[in-house]
């Protein structure tokens, strides 16, 4: 199964990307993560995406679809995949569609204020890229990444002045896939003001995956 996962920045996607990964036996694809990691080995990649990643804009059409292409192409790829982050413009979701496209997109509600108050208490692993929340999704030990023992950092487009302007093009470029895909007969909404835990349940009732 190809499954896209849509929503705004904060909305939980990564989060239930992880979830959803070990339900569908499918590999995450998170452009996000790509390119954090390429900004963390200096490649050319991570050099032309750092500027626009800083300043929460998003990186240029043309490198996000030849790096997903790339990615899609790798065997573990062959049964599906689990998209975090892409398609986030209708140019990036055409080139999708030119390459067999995705079998469903599921739109993960969450309120404007509710994402700010997230963004702030958001921690991430620098090494695994695990997510944390301070208070709703804290690690075990303070500080420590359950996963693999690095020390967790602060994004720094987690900043407040980013964060808005994260949202601000979310709405602008992003969200009208909503309606590229609802156009589809592809897309599922699920509200995602809930906890990790009722998110979850409501998403695989939407893809009618048994928990
Ligand atoms: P990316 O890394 O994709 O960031 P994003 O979409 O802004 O998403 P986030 O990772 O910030 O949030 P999320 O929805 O995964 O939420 P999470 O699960 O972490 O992209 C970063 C940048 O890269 C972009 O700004 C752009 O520059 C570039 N980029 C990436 N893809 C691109 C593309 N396709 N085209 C162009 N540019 C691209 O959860 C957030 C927090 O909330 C966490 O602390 C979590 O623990 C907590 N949380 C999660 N669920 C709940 C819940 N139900 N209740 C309470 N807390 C919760």
């Amino acid at each position: 199964m190809k499954l896209i996962l849509l929503g705004a920045p904060g909305a939980g996607k990564g989060t239930q990307a992880e979830l959803l990964q070990k339900a569908l036996q499918a590999p995450v694809i998170s452009t996000g993560n790509l390119l954090r990691a390429a900004i963390a080995e200096g490649s050319k990649l991570g050099l032309a995406a750092k500027e626009y990643m800083d300043g929460g804009r998003l990186v240029p059409d043309e490198l996000i679809i030849s790096l997903v292409q790339e990615k899609l192409a790798a065997p573990e790829c062959a049964h599906g995949a689990i998209f975090d982050g892409f398609p986030r413009t209708v140019a990036q979701a055409e080139a999708l569609d030119g390459i067999g496209g995705a079998d469903a997109a599921l739109s993960i509600e969450v309120s404007d204020a509710e994402i700010e108050e997230r963004m702030c208490g958001r921690r991430t692993c620098p090494n695994c890229q695990t997510t944390y929340h301070i208070t709703h999704n804290p690690p075990r030990r303070e500080g420590v990444c359950d996963k693999c023992g690095a020390a967790l950092g602060i994004r720094k487009d987690d900043e407040p002045g980013v964060v808005k302007e994260r949202l601000r093009i979310y709405h602008e470029q992003t969200e009208p896939l909503i309606e590229y895909y609802r156009a589809q007969g592809k897309l599922r909404e699920v509200p995602g003001q809930g906890t990790v835990t009722e998110t979850t349940a409501l998403i695989f009732k939407a893809l009618s995956i048994c928990s």
